[in-house]
């Protein structure tokens, strides 16, 4: 499986073709050695630019005479992140790299570039995007990525069978690292690709989030770099679950279980009909389906207890603090966390007249699953909205972005569009909707592997991590 790390500023050292720094990391061995690697070139980078300071010219002259280096020396910032990312995926089982700067493409375009960035993501199982921050997004050269794959038919047909992980590297902390990774997001959904963010060693966030202005800075940033790493393994780890060229189903996936969560709805249940006719429809038999209308449900607030979940144990066994008899996850947490892949599904109004809703309760509650060794985690994921035109109430993002906090894996969001009591694209939503299944079948299901959650941030989680993992000693 070969990944392709791209790395989308124009402050690039290594835009050669020819350059060896996938060769380079090749051969590091250690994370120590990795960190030795990258203070090497960046101490090359800074020498570079030392001497033409010496040379008294103006910016651009510089920018100019940087850009008559070969490219195979040094690294910029979204380089130096990619790097940590490549290689952590290099050392996953089966995984190959492969490495293109953008700015050797889309900096000045022409068809022989084009072509070569054409061919080498049509060999990709999966796409790594490295990139600057600017302005709380994507810069111009990942944008322009985006177009162009967005606008040649052989890419787009690839970019389905692919998966997409994203790096964002800002001068600020909070500077728009993750505006700029949930945006790609979206994009490269769209395309028809699947999407991961980073790992539970690094509180399954949505991608590597890194902090570095100067060239050179991004070494300091000891949690970005983590979440970098975190990033590369999840990437690889992913890849070797779920084969997306392949025309085979898993082999067990004639017991797949989809469950599907109606968290909102209106007066007609309207949502909740569609969500029912896509399954009487759904013809496969390998998949069944459990609908739950969470909307008419009693689901309490999360009370965000400090020992969430109260316990460890075995999984079948509900370890919320909410302990009311009617409560919606009490009543059915077994059959909620017994399934192969789910989809939040949720009705999307201009108004809340004649909502019923549970949305919010509903997700936050997750909360004791994910905390519980991220339990639904590792599973294909979308959300399905019916969506009053005009509503612009985003809720196919909202759940990609709470999904993404429970380390699933992500696909395109289904969502249909009512007008004037008329559904404007069915047809196109069943499609989609059999789409999912046909991935979904394929994610290789492991019920032994755990991903154990690292609480962050939390005094009381963490003593209580502690004695379990002193415990299991
Ligand atoms: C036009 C422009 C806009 C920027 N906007 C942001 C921003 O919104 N947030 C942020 O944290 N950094 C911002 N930055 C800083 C870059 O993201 C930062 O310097 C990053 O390290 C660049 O990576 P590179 O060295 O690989 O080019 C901006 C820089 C430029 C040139």
């Amino acid at each position: 499986m070969i990944i392709l790390g791209v790395s989308a500023s124009l402050r690039n050292k290594r835009f050669s073709y020819k350059n060896k720094l996938v060769e380079d990391l090749n051969k590091i061995n250690s994370l120590s050695e990795l960190n030795n690697f990258v203070k090497d070139q960046i101490k090359v980078t800074f020498s570079d630019m030392e001497k033409l300071n010496d040379k008294k010219l103006s910016f651009e002259e510089k920018y100019k005479e940087l850009k008559k280096h070969k490219g195979d020396r040094g690294l910029s910032n979204s380089e130096t992140a990619l790097v940590y990312a490549l290689w952590q995926a290099s050392k996953e089982d089966n995984i190959k790299t492969d490495y293109l700067s953008l700015s050797n493409i889309f900096e000045n375009e022409n068809s022989e570039k084009l072509n070569h960035f054409k061919k080498k993501f049509l060999s990709c199982d999966a796409l790594l995007v490295s990139g600057p921050v600017y302005f709380g997004d994507r810069g111009s050269l990942t944008q322009r990525m985006i177009e162009f794959l967005n606008s040649d038919k052989d890419c787009m047909k690839h970019a389905k069978n692919i998966l997409y992980a994203g790096l964002a590297v800002g001068a600020k902390r909070n500077g728009g690292q993750e505006t700029t990774l949930i945006f790609q997001t979206l994009d490269f959904l769209n395309l028809g690709c699947k999407v991961i963010g980073n790992g539970h060693d690094t509180t399954a966030q949505y991608g590597g989030t890194l902090v570095a202005g100067d060239i050179g800075k991004l070494v300091d940033d000891d949690y970005g770099i983590k979440t970098a790493l975190s990033t590369g393994k999840n990437l690889g780890e992913v890849l070797n679950k779920i084969d997306l060229k392949s025309e085979k189903d898993e082999k067990n996936s004639k017991d797949h279980r989809c469950n599907i969560f109606v968290l909102q709805d209106n007066k007609n249940q309207e949502c909740t009909n569609i969500v029912e006719s896509l399954v009487k429809n759904y013809k496969d038999k390998k998949v069944s389906f459990k609908i739950f209308k969470v909307f008419k449900e009693q689901v309490h607030k999360c009370i965000a207890c400090d020992i969430c979940p109260i316990s460890y144990g075995d999984r079948k066994e509900y370890r919320c603090i909410i302990n009311n008899k009617d409560d919606f996850f009490k009543k059915n947490h077994e059959e909620i966390i017994n399934c192969d892949s789910f989809i939040f599904a949720a009705y999307s109004g201009t108004n809340f007249i004649n909502i019923k809703t549970n949305y919010q309760q509903f997700i936050e509650r997750t909360r004791y699953l994910r905390r519980d060794d991220y339990m639904i985690g590792d599973k294909l994921v979308t959300s399905l909205i019916l969506s009053e035109v005009n509503s612009n109430r985003n809720l196919h993002i909202r759940i990609l972005t709470s999904l993404m906090r429970h380390h699933n894996i992500l696909t395109k969001p289904i969502l249909v569009f009512k007008n004037a009591n008329t559904y404007i694209n069915i047809e196109n939503i069943k499609k989609q909707f059999i789409d999912f299944f046909k991935t979904a079948v394929k994610v290789k299901k492991d019920k032994n592997k755990v991903n154990e959650y690292k609480p962050v941030g939390y005094e009381i989680s963490l003593e209580k991590f502690l004695l379990k993992k002193k415990n299991k000693s």
